[in-house]
């Protein structure tokens, strides 16, 4: 299953489509639809069992994940822009919705993720440059506990100064 060097080539979906994913507590990919195999260039059978970070992009910041993990592990939802590898190396961005699934007894038993197109707009004067912007933060650093500590202030730094949480930002784009 060897994925192919990230390439500058992006690639898209249709405004109706809904890109569904489904993961255990450790974000293992325990289902993902059609139209998530088809934009990923995975089939289900090689999805089912692996990390989600199998279509992560080296262009995400660590910190966006830390803060989407740290968000859904303490049962709340979170918006948030992806940008994701397809296997070929392509990428697409995605808006996605995760969110935790709970039993009958309100204990998390897995996460749900939801994407949809995103607003070209948002992603162009507010995501591109405050991603890339987080990843020079973290970039700069020589360990990776001091680039996640570099990217979550670069983050909560850029929220800050538009006195909004990350999430409040997202939809307030
Ligand atoms: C339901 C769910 C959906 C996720 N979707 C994505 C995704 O589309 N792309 C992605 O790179 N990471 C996604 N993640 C986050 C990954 O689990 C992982 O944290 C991320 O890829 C960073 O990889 P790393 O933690 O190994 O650095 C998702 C996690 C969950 C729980």
């Amino acid at each position: 299953m060897a994925q192919a060097l990230p390439t500058n080539v992006e690639a898209f979906f249709d405004a109706d489509d809904i890109i569904v994913s489904k993961t255990d507590l450790k974000g293992r990919i325990t289902y993902a639809n059609k139209i998530f195999c088809d934009i990923a260039g995975y089939r289900e059978a090689e999805l089912v069992g692996q990390p989600h970070s199998i279509i992560r992009h080296p262009d995400m910041p660590r910190a966006v994940f830390k803060l989407l993990w740290d968000t859904i592990l303490d049962g709340r939802e979170i918006f948030a822009y992806v940008k994701n590898l397809a296997k070929n190396g392509n990428f697409y961005w995605v808006h996605a919705h995760v969110t935790p699934t709970f039993d009958a007894s309100r204990t998390i038993v897995g996460f749900h993720s939801n994407r949809r197109v995103p607003e070209r707009r948002v992603l162009n004067d507010a995501i591109i440059p405050l991603y890339a912007e987080v990843l020079r933060a973290e970039k700069a650093q020589v360990n990776g506990k001091d680039a996640l500590a570099a990217g979550t202030k670069a983050l909560a730094d850029f929220v800050g100064s538009k006195k909004v949480s990350y999430d409040e930002l997202v939809f307030s784009l």
